[in-house]
């Protein structure tokens, strides 16, 4: 047993049973802890993993090795690192990152992570599991992703902001909450996309009848697809207006997971207008012109590119 999961056992009192299976050798989770991954419900009690928990913990462990590469590149703005994770869930990628951050549950130095979540059982559980393990840097608020950057107990600047697999338009408001609070980087890996396509399919006669292009989503499935496939490029688009260095690759093989993009966008004060641009025109290509002040508002502020065209 490691170090770390003695430390673990002994904040965990009542979980005597010994970490007796070792993680499966093709998961480098060198220095993760057993009793954790227990805790949150990825492994069983006798240190088993299902197919459905391998899956979660390859993407949480990947992800939590991008995020380390940015949070490397990070200057806290307070002094000690502030991430608000969107659509938390059950918290996994909180619990691990915390684990990973701050071993030993980090009693006496600074930083937080936010675990912002709409289902309020969710939020107990996690904040019961955070409380029971010492994890003394997390904090866990029930709203919606789209309230959080108004929410109160929020600071005011924001170092670090994910988004796992957050619903439908939450990796959106995930996008206005890094920019309102001046985020240095975000990761985020979208999960299913349902606002584009709808819009998409709303205009498919008209459009249909305007563009050969159309043809890329008139079948349903396409529809689905390739509203999709423009969100993202839109988001990435925006990011890039916005000030960030954008970098898209896989987040884990195609094998285990279908919402596999991974997002990753380093603020680096550099406004690239020919992305808002090429933003505004892809949205009137697509008859999408609907969204832009909903979705990308940034772009229609004084100064910015294209406001007039
Ligand atoms: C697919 S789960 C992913 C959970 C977690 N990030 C993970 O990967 O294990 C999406 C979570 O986002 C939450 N959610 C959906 N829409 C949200 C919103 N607008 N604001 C905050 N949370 C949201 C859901 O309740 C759910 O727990």
């Amino acid at each position: 047993m490691s170090r770390r999961d003695r430390d673990m056992s002994a904040r965990l009192a009542p979980n005597k049973a010994p970490a007796a299976a070792a993680l499966p050798q093709d998961l480098a989770w060198a220095g993760q802890s057993v009793e954790l991954l227990k805790e949150l419900h990825i492994l069983t009690r006798e240190g088993r993993l299902n197919q459905d928990s391998r899956r979660k913990l390859k993407q949480v462990d990947h992800l939590v090795h991008f995020i380390e590469q940015l949070i490397a590149d990070i200057r806290p703005y307070d002094g000690a690192l502030t991430l608000a994770d969107h659509g938390a869930g059950k918290s996994y990628l909180g619990f691990v990152l915390h684990d990973r951050l701050w071993p030993g549950s980090g009693d006496g130095a600074g930083g937080v992570i936010y675990g912002i979540e709409t289902r309020p059982e969710l939020v107990t559980r996690s904040r019961d599991l955070a409380a029971r393990l010492g994890f003394a840097h997390m904090r866990f608020l029930n709203i919606a992703a789209a309230d959080a950057a108004q929410e109160q107990g929020l600071p005011a600047r924001i170092d670090l902001v994910t988004a796992l697999h957050a619903c439908d338009t939450a990796t959106d408001d995930a996008i206005a909450f890094g920019l309102a609070k001046q985020a240095q980087a975000m990761a985020l890996v979208p999960c299913c996309q349902a606002e584009v396509a709808a819009c998409l399919r709303q205009s498919k006669a008209l459009q249909l009848a305007r563009t050969p292009l159309a043809e890329l989503w008139r079948h349903p499935l396409h529809t689905r697809e390739i509203g999709s496939q423009l969100t993202n490029v839109l988001r990435c688009l925006y990011l890039e207006s916005q000030g960030y260095q954008v970098t898209v690759t896989e987040l884990v093989g195609w094998e285990h997971s279908l919402k596999n993009e991974l997002i990753l966008a380093r603020q680096t004060g550099h406004y690239k207008h020919t992305a808002g641009a090429r933003l505004r025109a892809l949205l009137a290509q697509f008859g999408l012109q609907g969204l832009l002040p909903v979705r990308y508002p940034q772009l229609l502020k004084e100064g910015a590119v294209g406001v007039a065209g």
